[in-house]
């Protein structure tokens, strides 16, 4: 069956969304059309979170709430889940109890940042559980305040998210699960004569109506395509959304490998890549915001081709595999051959990203993962790096050595795998050579991130890094992973 609306809960009500406009962002539709003008415009890029409102999804029988960016959010992506914003909070004049907090704790002055800090600790507050402070910041991450600080901030979420929920989402989340069960599921096509909003939830659908409009851009988390919209003025007449789709979502435990849906989020995969190694989960816990994380995808992190993206040289390293799928056509590549240059990626128009399958580590096996980026949360690499050693007594036989940041792709690099099979790991004079040989693989590119010699001279000390706790059997001190666990 084909519904021609987006429909979606508000307010304890189903609301049918016909706007034939497939680029409505969330918060334009709040503001101009809602006139609910308590969420903010700030960069509309979603980097400083002033605009942030909560998502409701149904997880079984039970709503979880995630934070997420309104000014890049598509009207599309409401499908079937509750929009809460910080107009809604108050009852009768009564603050929610996170608000409460942030009064209690003056942890507002001008007060622009406020609504979207007030959104972030609304998810956590239904987060079941009494948050460390260390996850209060990660919470936080993507929302910027330039004149209180954050002390009084992280202390009102301390005050306010006990891990009990006792508002008025909590008691009326039976009802709201019903209503939220009772319109996931039918296709959507909103058309316009010159465009449509397609929200498919069956894979075949998904995969036929790519197939037939190869001009239509596919979008999942929007995390970039939102800002060719909001940024670049870009026309996009034709959107078909994938994140309903409920197979693109599954992450399979298939013994030796992950079988992960293209749809799954970074926040979705967290804890299974996370469980590959934990040098994978730290990189994730910085890429971007809890927002971003909340909505990006790891399809859309591969399929969009950059040479900056985070997951690509660790995924790459593990020896990951993609399938692709053309209308009912399926093929499977290298994560490595799918980036053939700049730009350029091995999909033909109308082809989706449909899974990624990544390796386990096997016994012998040793993974190291280092992000160098200026700001800790919520920025770009500069040099992005995942590395696979196989090890048999003490000296490595071989391993997957990938960068981003580094070429006009993410890329192995195999002249320095080469140099480095062998190698005796207590004897580290004997790495100079292979350290070296990355010279031979990297010609890097100088821009705003870094210039060509850092970027060179931070990915061999990387790799001597990794080979020193290898060698030495232990992470070093000076790793965040440590460090943020104090
Ligand atoms: P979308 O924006 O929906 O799509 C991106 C591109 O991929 C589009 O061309 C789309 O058509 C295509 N696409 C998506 N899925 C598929 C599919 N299954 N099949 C075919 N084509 C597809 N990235 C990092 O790596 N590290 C960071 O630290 C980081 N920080 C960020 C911070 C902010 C504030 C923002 C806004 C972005 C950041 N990003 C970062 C970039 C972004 O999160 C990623 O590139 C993201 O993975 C894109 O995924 P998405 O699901 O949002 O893709
Ligand atoms: Fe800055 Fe949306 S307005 S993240
Ligand atoms: Fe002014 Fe946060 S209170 S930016």
């Amino acid at each position: 069956m084909t519904a021609n609306a987006i429909r979606f809960l508000r307010r304890g009500s189903i609301v049918e969304y016909r706007d034939p406009n497939p680029m409505r962002t969330v918060l334009d539709y709040l503001r101009l059309e809602e006139k609910s003008k308590g969420t903010k415009e700030g960069c509309n890029e979603g980097d400083c979170g002033a605009c942030t409102v909560a998502l409701g999804s149904l997880h079984g029988d039970r709503i979880v709430y995630e934070p997420v960016n309104a000014c890049i959010l598509l009207m599309g992506h409401l499908h079937g889940k509750e929009l809460v914003t910080v107009d809604d909070l108050a009852d009768h004049g009564q603050l929610h109890p996170v608000q409460q907090a942030m009064v209690d704790h003056h942890a507002s002055q001008c007060g622009f940042c406020t609504p979207g800090f007030v959104m972030s600790l609304f998810a956590l507050y239904h987060a079941g559980k009494r948050p460390s402070r260390q996850e209060i910041v990660d919470q936080i991450a993507g929302n910027l305040c330039r004149c209180t600080g954050y002390r009084p901030i992280i202390d009102a979420a301390v005050a306010s998210c006990t891990g009990s929920a006792l508002d008025r989402w909590a008691k009326s989340a039976d009802q709201s699960a019903r209503l939220l069960a009772a319109i996931a599921d039918a296709d959507v096509m909103i058309s316009n004569g010159a465009g449509f909003t397609a929200i498919p939830s069956h894979a075949e659908t998904l995969t036929k109506l790519a197939a037939d409009n190869p001009d239509a851009t596919i979008v999942a988390g929007a995390t970039d395509v939102g800002l060719w919209i909001t940024k670049q003025f870009r026309h996009l007449p034709k959107i078909i959304h994938l994140g309903h789709v409920k197979e693109l979502h599954r992450i399979e435990d298939r013994g030796d490998h992950l079988a992960i849906g293209a749809g799954a989020t970074y926040a979705e995969a967290y804890v299974q890549l996370a469980q590959i190694d934990p040098d994978i989960g730290e990189a994730l816990r910085r890429l971007g915001s809890t927002q971003v994380r909340a909505s990006g995808t790891i399809g859309g992190n591969i399929a969009n081709g950059s040479p900056i993206g985070d997951t690509p040289p660790m995924l790459i390293a593990l020896g990951a595999t993609l399938t692709l799928r053309h209308g009912d056509k399926e093929r499977t590549l290298l994560l490595e051959d799918f980036f053939v240059s700049y730009g350029k990626q091995d999909r033909t128009a109308g082809e989706l990203v449909w899974r990624i399958d990544v390796p386990k580590l096997k016994s012998g096996e040793h993974f190291r993962a280092f992000k160098l980026s200026k700001r800790f949360d919520q920025d770009i690499s500069a040099v992005m790096a995942g590395f696979k050693f196989t090890v048999d007594g003490a000296r490595i036989t071989s391993a997957r050595l990938a960068f981003g940041g580094m070429a006009a792709t993410p890329k192995r690099a195999s002249a320095t795998e080469a140099a480095i099979r062998g190698a005796r790991l207590a004897d580290e004079a004997s790495w100079n050579d292979t350290i070296a040989a990355l010279t031979q693989d990297f010609q890097p590119i100088s821009d705003m991130r870094a210039t060509a010699g850092y970027r060179l001279e931070a990915a061999q000390g990387l790799l001597r890094r990794a080979l020193l706790e290898l060698s030495q059997g232990r992470t070093s001190a000076t790793r965040l992973l440590e460090a943020a666990q104090v």
